[in-house]
């Protein structure tokens, strides 16, 4: 199973830098790729980015509840809906804590996957909310980063308490 890089380890840069694009998809990055997936399901994570298994490229895999696994190589959000709602986000490098986070209710995203070949996906629900979340992963931004100022130290407050910190 993969290590996943948490906020405040020794690793945490990682979490806060922009990925690079995948130049080759090979079995390399394929059978990267499902390791991800695999430590995702363990870890019990309906999705895992690139940057928190050390690994700083774009690439993510998602597994939203009551759908299949998927993998997004150099995905982009080409669309998303003027409708936005808040849902109580939590993320595998901040464990334990959690928050509403406003979002487009549905995107449309374009990637490749592990075959190396090209596909657009129309999401919405919470799929379309684990792909945002991960999307953020590769721009270096975290669920807490989308809260007020004030929300953020108490959830950030409530975690370093948590961690002993
Ligand atoms: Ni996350």
């Amino acid at each position: 199973m993969m290590e996943v890089v948490t906020l405040g380890c020794e690793e945490e840069a990682v979490l806060k830098g922009t990925a690079t694009l995948i130049s080759d998809i090979d079995e390399k990055i394929e059978s990267f790729a499902h390791a991800m997936i695999e430590s995702m399901i363990e870890s019990d994570g309906i999705g895992l980015a690139g940057p928190q298994v050390n690994f700083p490229k774009r690439i993510f895999v998602t597994k939203a509840p009551g759908d299949e696994a998927r993998i997004f190589i150099n995905p982009e959000i080409i669309q998303t809906s003027m409708d936005v709602g808040g849902y109580e986000e939590g993320c595998l490098s901040v464990p334990g804590v959690y928050a509403e986070v406003m979002r487009p209710l549905s995107i449309t995203i374009q990637a490749w996957n592990e075959k190396g070949k090209p596909f657009r996906l129309d999401a919405d629900g919470i799929l379309a909310r684990v792909i945002q979340h991960e999307y953020d992963h590769l721009k270096g931004v975290l669920f807490i980063d989308h809260l007020n100022d004030k929300k953020r130290q108490r959830v950030l407050k409530i975690y370093n308490r948590r961690n002993g910190r």
